[in-house]
């Protein structure tokens, strides 16, 4: 996996001065030439100026960023939302990015749509833009195969009316340099921090897998998000392999010290030695830093090596999901080794219809098949689409939900579900 090409902001090659201009053709809706483009649909070489100008209203991304993140995306993931503007030209008023990834839950990968850079017309706000190009862009996502949509938002009700709900966290931890050198006596002497080439995120996909197997809710990055991690200003992060008598056990990248704080910008520690070792890396940065700041899950090991009060969590962020296809998502992900069970779910989804039903699933061996039950008394749990959906992640337990009044049902189907979805808090910490 090569990162070296996404390292920093080049020409775009989408730029219109650069792209042949559109052809003129004809369509089945009659002998008119298409000047007017349909109103859901991938940017046109001619719109990326118009796109690149929603990113900076809704997020103050300036040119050279979104030709970087355009680079690193590629405009094929860009689509927009055209609406006749005020000059009378048909234009885009709302534009977003998705593509597919691998989001992991219980050891299995589920195939998940990514969405970034939601903007709308500061001018047209408020008239159902940013809902109809969502509505598009799900159903898009959903027809590629996806089966559930996840992104990290900046306002909860506009995504809750689609069907979102808390998906998991990302924590912002931070500790001075010195609460983390190791103690003495077990220090790992067989083990090396090794500098290595950040550009090559192979050997540190091959590390990696370890952690999305035994966490819920990692995303398995692809070169993208590899770059965004190695690369996260642009330039490559010093990175160092954390090796023991074996080889590579995990690895840790930093951006340089700024304002007396070093920014780890990639860590994972597949070992107690590992761990030690990264411990001792950070550590020797105390001269230089008064803090070293790392993003992680809520259960995180260094706070719990720290060798006096003084780690704090500095933030705390939440990312939502949205279940697109409850059968592939239910049989997708794998449940507990030891549940032998039959649950139900009766699905409220305004937007996809196929999900509006009941689904009884069955679990055996740690995998889930929906299967037909002509018991209607079996026990059944009623809840919309946004709470199936943190329910599913394990983010939100189903007593809790039920407690809330998200979840509806007799109080006997709250023990299964609980045993299904429970495990590590779902975390992920890739920013898109
Ligand atoms: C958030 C955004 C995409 C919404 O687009 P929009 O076209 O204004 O939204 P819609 O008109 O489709 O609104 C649908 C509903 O969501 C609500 N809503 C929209 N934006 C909201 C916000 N920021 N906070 C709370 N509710 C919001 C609307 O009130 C509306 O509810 P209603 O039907 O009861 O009136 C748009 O405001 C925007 O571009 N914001 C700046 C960039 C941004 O924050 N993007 C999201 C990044 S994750």
């Amino acid at each position: 996996m090569d990162t070296a090409a996404f390292a920093s902001p080049r020409h775009s090659r989408y730029h219109p001065t650069n792209a042949a201009p559109p052809t003129a053709r004809h369509t089945s809706r009659g002998n008119l030439p298409i000047d007017t483009p349909p109103p859901y649909g991938p940017v046109r070489p001619d719109e990326i100026d118009a796109v690149a100008r929603l990113a900076h209203h809704g997020f103050g991304l300036p040119r050279p960023i979104f030709d970087r993140y355009a680079d690193l995306f590629g405009v094929d993931r860009l689509r927009v939302l055209r609406a006749t503007g005020p000059t009378g030209r048909c234009e885009p008023m709302a534009c977003a990015a998705h593509w597919l990834v691998n989001q992991w839950f219980c050891g299995q990968p589920v195939s998940t749509q990514a969405i970034a850079m939601v903007a709308v017309d500061p001018t047209r706000r408020g008239e159902g833009h940013g809902s109809a190009l969502m509505r598009n862009l799900l159903a898009e996502g959903r027809a590629a195969g996806a089966a559930q949509a996840v992104l990290w938002p900046s306002t909860l009700p506009f995504y809750q009316r689609l069907g979102f709900g808390r998906g998991g966290v990302a924590c912002r931890w931070s500790a001075p340099p010195a609460l983390l050198t190791p103690l003495r006596g077990i220090e790992w002497d067989d083990g090396a921090i090794l500098p290595a080439d950040p550009r090559d995120a192979t050997p540190l996909a091959a590390i990696r897998r370890r952690m999305l197997e035994d966490g819920n809710g990692l995303i398995e990055r692809d070169e993208t998000l590899w770059s965004l991690a190695l690369c996260p200003d642009g330039d490559p992060a010093a990175l160092f392999l954390l090796t023991g008598p074996s080889g590579a056990e995990g690895y840790i990248a930093l951006s340089p010290p700024q304002s007396r704080r070093l920014q780890v910008a990639d860590l994972c520690a597949a070992t107690p030695r590992a761990l030690q070792l990264a411990r001792r890396l950070l550590s020797g940065y105390r001269a230089q830093a008064d803090h070293v700041v790392w993003r992680g899950g809520p259960d995180e090991s260094l706070p719990l090596l720290a060798s006096d009060l003084g780690v704090e969590l500095e933030q705390r962020e939440e990312w939502l999901l949205r279940i697109l296809d409850v059968r592939r998502a239910l049989t997708a992900r794998a449940y507990p080794s030891d549940i032998d069970t039959v649950v139900a779910f009766a699905i409220n989804d305004p937007l996809f219809p196929e999900n509006n039903q009941t689904f009884h699933l069955k679990v055996a061996k740690s995998k889930g098949e929906i299967i037909l039950c002509m018991n209607d008394n079996a026990p059944t749990a009623t809840l919309g689409i946004d709470a199936f959906s943190s329910l599913y992640s394990g983010h939100a337990s189903a007593k809790a939900l039920w407690q809330a009044g998200l979840l509806y049902g007799k109080e006997k189907i709250i023990a299964p579900m609980e045993r299904l979805f429970c495990g590590p808090r779902p975390w992920m910490v890739d920013r898109f």
